[in-house]
């Protein structure tokens, strides 16, 4: 067959251009298993999906169709409620249970390359996405996993190399929640009372469609639209009982960052961040949620009066936007990011979604005092508690990297080994010379060049999820403190937010699988310019 031929020359043409040395693990038995083209008959799912990335016109504005990509799913086999598909572009969302032995049946329809990643999810090597395992139009790529996570919520998306934030921003995306026997205790609000909630920021040309080209300056800071949508729809307005809901958000956008708030200024009740459920609920003044980033929500409706609205917000705050001034940039602007020809920057006031209360009722489950216990990590786990692993942003020739590095498909240094099953410490720093922070003299400064180029960075770690150690704040100019109480620093992370200046230290574990996995920044566009490296955990 000619698609294995091309993907095999593609394989050899990496393992040719690369430093591969043949001491991959999981790239041999890769190439055994001829790039997972068909399903391991060893393996017994449970749930068997397939899921075709193809183009579509879907209705999002009023008037003429939008053309987008989209994931079309179809459950082959398992229970019905394991696909769940929206109205829009987005994918059926996905729904397993932990232990669940899942098969996906990938098929390429488009006329470009395209492999997708199980964002969140612990899964080996050759099911994780990686841009090597990319097919092209017409082929097969067969996912096969158990469902190792807690429940949660993940999301799966297009990873092709130096395609991804284009894929995404047309529609590769999905969401996936997982349960377990722990969360069926709680009784939290299901059915029609758990809402995933997408959200991203697009820009639509006078046709309705999709505009995404970047100028120099867009690319540095990555996309940011001008119309903000939820679960693939336009001004979505949700109506809504007088009683309790769960809300799983996902950060979807490719570079907006959202300082999420309640317009009546009531707090946030927390239960949920990317790994899954908090140990108790917290309460936030504001949520900061960065691209990739999910968080659950518990919110009642009771008490409210019926024909009333309440609308979740994204919140002004400064430290975030690109260029002159940037330190200070973002805040309030007129007009807000209705605005067309051009989008607000990063920072802005804007409505995400409105809650229209349309029924009283009189019954609701009550928030529950504690969720679920968290097995602690501390350093004391690390097998490296003085040899810390260093995730240095920086920037070169007007391109973002990590360590120095940029992307390359198999390339990894004697510094990104990572012995298997081991716990790491991992120092993530958003303070670089080249962005004129070298020295910590420049901790406090927070003007001129590291204004202008500094920014925060979204960093995602692939594999299993990790927790939050320490956060040591960059320039004390005020902009931190305008975001710095939306932070939420319990609970498991796959993704997570760096101000410029700050450094922040976190402790993951690598258990159960070699190989190659990713770790970039999930600022889309800083992704496909190399802002992305190896990790070899072997
Ligand atoms: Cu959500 Cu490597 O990605
Ligand atoms: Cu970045």
């Amino acid at each position: 067959m000619t698609h294995i031929n091309s993907n095999r020359r593609r394989f050899l043409q990496y393992v040719a251009l690369g430093t591969f040395t043949g001491a991959i693990p999981g790239f041999a038995s890769t190439e055994n298993r001829k790039l997972n083209q068909m399903p391991n008959s060893a393996f017994k799912p449970d749930v068997e999906i397939a899921l075709t990335a193809q183009t579509a016109e879907v209705k999002i504005l009023p008037g003429t169709k939008t053309r987008v990509l989209k994931y079309s799913g179809k459950l082959l086999h398992g229970p019905q409620t394991a696909i769940r598909e929206l109205p829009g572009y987005l994918g059926p969302v996905l729904n397993f249970e932990q232990g669940q032995k899942v098969r996906l049946f990938f098929h390429n329809q488009l006329p470009e390359p395209c492999v997708t990643h199980w964002h969140g999810m612990h899964v080996p090597q050759i099911m994780d996405g990686h841009p090597m395992y990319a097919i092209e139009q017409g082929e097969q790529y067969v996912y096969e996993f158990e469902v190792k996570n807690p429940a949660g919520t993940n999301w799966y998306h297009s990873h092709t190399h130096e395609m991804t934030a284009r894929q995404v921003y047309q529609g590769l995306a999905g969401l996936i929640t997982i349960t377990d026997e722990a969360e069926r205790k709680l009784d939290l609000p299901g059915g029609e009372f758990d809402l995933p909630l997408v959200i991203q920021d697009r820009s639509f040309s006078s046709g309705n469609q999709l505009h995404y080209s970047l100028t120099m300056h867009q690319r540095m800071q990555g996309f940011l639209g001008d119309t903000i949508l939820v679960n693939g729809q336009h001004n979505h307005v949700i109506p809504v009982k007088t009683r309790a809901y769960r809300l799983r958000i996902l950060n979807g956008s490719n570079a907006r960052i959202y300082k999420l708030g309640w317009s009546d200024g009531s707090p946030l009740t927390a239960i949920g961040t990317d790994g899954g459920l908090l140990e108790k609920p917290e309460i936030f003044p504001y949520i900061m949620l960065a691209p990739a980033e999910r968080v659950e929500l518990w919110v009642d409706f009771g008490g409210r009066k019926t024909g009333t609205e309440l609308a979740l917000q994204t919140l002004p705050f400064q430290g975030a936007a690109m260029g002159m001034g940037g330190g200070r940039g973002g805040g309030m602007r007129g007009g807000g990011m209705g605005m067309r020809g051009g989008a607000a920057e990063q920072g802005s006031q804007d409505t995400l979604v409105k809650f229209a209360i349309i029924e009283q009722v009189g019954d609701s489950p009550r928030l529950p005092d504690t969720l679920i216990p968290m097995q602690p990590l501390t350093v004391s786990n690390a097998a490296n508690p003085d040899r810390v692993v260093s995730i240095n942003i920086g920037m070169h020739r007007m391109t973002f990297n990590l360590n120095g590095r940029t992307f390359d498909m198999l390339d990894y240094t004697e510094q990104e080994k990572i012995p298997l099953n081991t716990v790491q410490k991992i120092r993530i720093s958003n303070i670089s010379p080249a962005m004129g922070g070298g020295m910590r003299g420049g901790r406090g400064g927070g003007g001129g060049m590291m204004g202008m180029m500094a920014q925060p960075h979204p960093i995602h770690l692939h594999g299993q999820q990790f927790r939050i150690l320490s956060r040591r704040p960059g320039y004390a100019d005020g902009a931190y403190a305008t975001i710095k109480d939306g932070l939420i620093n319990s609970g498991w992370k796959d993704t997570v937010l760096v101000m410029p200046g700050e450094e922040i230290e976190i402790i993951k574990p690598f258990m159960d699988y070699t190989g190659l996995f990713l770790y970039h920044c999930h600022n889309l566009e800083h992704e496909d310019m190399g802002m992305m490296r190896n990790f070899m955990v072997g």
